[in-house]
């Protein structure tokens, strides 16, 4: 069975090389990624030590964005015109409101506009560049707006709750607890924990992990992304420490994804990884369209925005970056078609048989993974649609191909595209006021002032119209047509 698998394998990999491309006209790339390495999140497994700096972004995570973005920057100087001076009408960024996505933006703009590319202040009379205050620093003569000529970039970033289009899975979805405990509850989750319970039994049998008795997938699955964590922190002597317990931890990626490899322990504790996450967050049909649904949406808004006003005076972006997190990338990847925790359930029974038009990534979204939008026109200026993940251009629409015209991929796609998202969230209507559960003081204050003064002239009203009245009953027979 291994051996149909890995002619499977190949059979895929050599029809994406196959695969004709029109070769047309980049436009546009709308990018998104995972935050780079960060610190652990979990603690409960695996000795609590080094509980520093909890979910926050490494060195590493950010060299690794830092990199990216000079790679971008380069890969897109010429078919893209990226600059490598900062210019608002090239770029816009967005991020999710957490410390190492924000920080990970930041590091990748900073790969992608350069030191020394800044504004310069040169021929500006100094006057009009001080802030008033008083005793001012002093920085000398410096020819740049900022020192070393840094470029300063807006990153945009919203609330977790009104984030549905990065967050569609998560803090924007009211529904997608209550989803996932369902999920956890059924049967599929407790067969394809019977099918890791070897492995599982291993990891609670050895004192090292700490583990609690009788571990399910959840727990497996911290212990992984905080081995992850540890493992990217770089500390050799921990690592080999590690490495000890668990066949293959120190494998790199492309030997991860060797099939020869596929049963060395540590690639089957990131299969467990994979499944889990989509077992939780991507199981059900509602789960998979609704999640998807407001990142679609806003993908195709992108393209057409800059379709529309291509030949205008106001272009549209050329550029959107959105800084995520695996569980992000991991949507995307099932709304492509790319990936689901069926495929992967097959993968893990070794009776996946791939096609070049169904391919199933298996592999974890692991730091800094990234799937990037490239619009382009061909020849007759009809638009086509490309999807690279961590630089591979992917399968599209149903295809082996490896692109897909604008109209084909807007069906393809509307697939998973629900008609009201908040309704299949069960989100509560958000009012657009900046706070609308608390009442301010002074509008109380001006509350209580109105309601005591519209009392007291109702009640003047009132008594003067019984004053009227009752002289009204004295004297019936009198005029009173004036009242
Ligand atoms: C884990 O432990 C650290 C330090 O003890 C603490 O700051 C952090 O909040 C804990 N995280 C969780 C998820 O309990
Ligand atoms: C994020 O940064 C803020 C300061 O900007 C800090 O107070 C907070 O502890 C950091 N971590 C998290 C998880 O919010
Ligand atoms: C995978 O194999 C297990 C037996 O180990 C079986 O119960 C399960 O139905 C199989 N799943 C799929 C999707 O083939
Ligand atoms: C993408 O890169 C990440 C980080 O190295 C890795 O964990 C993941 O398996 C890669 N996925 C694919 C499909 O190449
Ligand atoms: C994914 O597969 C379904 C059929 O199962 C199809 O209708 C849909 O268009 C596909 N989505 C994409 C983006 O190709």
């Amino acid at each position: 069975m291994i051996k149909k698998f890995v002619l499977a394998f190949l059979a895929f990999t050599q029809a994406i090389l196959a695969a004709q491309d029109p070769q047309g006209k980049l436009l546009q790339v709308v990018e998104t990624f995972r935050h780079g390495a960060r610190y652990r999140i979990y603690n409960s497994s695996y000795p609590n030590n080094n509980q520093i700096n909890y979910g926050e972004l490494t060195a590493e995570g950010q060299r690794m964005h830092y990199v990216l973005g000079v790679t971008l920057q380069q890969n897109y100087a010429q078919s893209l015109n990226f600059p490598d001076k900062y210019d608002h009408t090239f770029i816009y960024a967005k991020s999710t409101n957490v410390n190492r996505t924000i920080m990970s933006a930041y590091s990748q703009l900073a790969g992608m506009f350069p030191l020394n590319k800044g504004i310069d202040v040169e021929n500006i009379n100094t006057q009009f560049m001080v802030p008033p205050f008083t005793k001012i620093a002093d920085i000398g003569q410096q020819k740049y707006a900022l020192a070393g000529g840094q470029q300063p970039i807006p990153i945009h970033v919203k609330e977790q709750k009104d984030e549905k289009q990065l967050l569609g899975y998560g803090d924007a979805c009211n529904n997608s607890p209550k989803w996932s405990q369902k999920n956890k509850d059924d049967s599929d989750w407790n067969r394809i924990k019977g099918e890791f319970q070897p492995l599982i039994d291993k990891l609670a049998n050895n004192k090292f992990f700490q583990l609690p008795a009788n571990p399910d997938l959840d727990t497996i699955a911290q212990l992984v992304d905080t081995l992850i964590a540890i493992k990217w922190a770089g500390d050799d002597a921990q690592n080999t420490l590690i490495a000890a317990q668990i066949e293959g931890f120190l494998l790199p990626l492309d030997e991860m994804m060797n099939p020869n490899n596929f049963n060395v322990m540590w690639v089957q504790m990131n299969l467990l990884y994979s499944i889990q996450l989509h077992l939780a967050l991507f199981k059900t049909e509602q789960q998979k369209k609704t999640s998807v649904t407001p990142f679609f949406n806003e993908l195709l808004a992108y393209f057409n925005n800059y379709l529309s006003a291509k030949d205008t005076q106001n272009p549209f972006f050329k550029w959107i970056m959105l800084s995520a997190h695996d569980t992000t990338i991991a949507m995307v990847a099932q709304g492509l078609n790319l990936t689901s925790w069926q495929c992967m359930e097959q993968v893990k029974n070794q009776t996946f048989a791939s096609n070049p038009s169904s391919p199933c990534i298996y592999t974890y979204p692991g730091f800094a993974s990234n799937i990037i939008f490239e619009l382009y026109e061909d020849n007759n200026k009809k638009p086509y649609v490309k999807a690279l993940y961590n630089g591979t251009a992917q399968p599209l629409c149903g295809t082996a191909d490896t692109f897909c015209y604008l109209d084909q991929f807007t069906q393809s796609i509307s697939y998973s595209i629900v008609s009201d998202f908040d309704k299949e969230c069960d989100n509560p209507i958000y009012v657009s006021s900046p706070d609308s559960s608390s009442t301010p003081t002074w509008a109380i204050v001006v509350i209580v002032i109105v309601s005591v003064l519209f009392v007291g002239a109702l009640g003047y009203i009132f008594f003067q119209r019984k004053k009227i009245l009752s002289l009204q009953s004295i004297d019936k027979n009198s005029n009173y047509s004036q009242i």
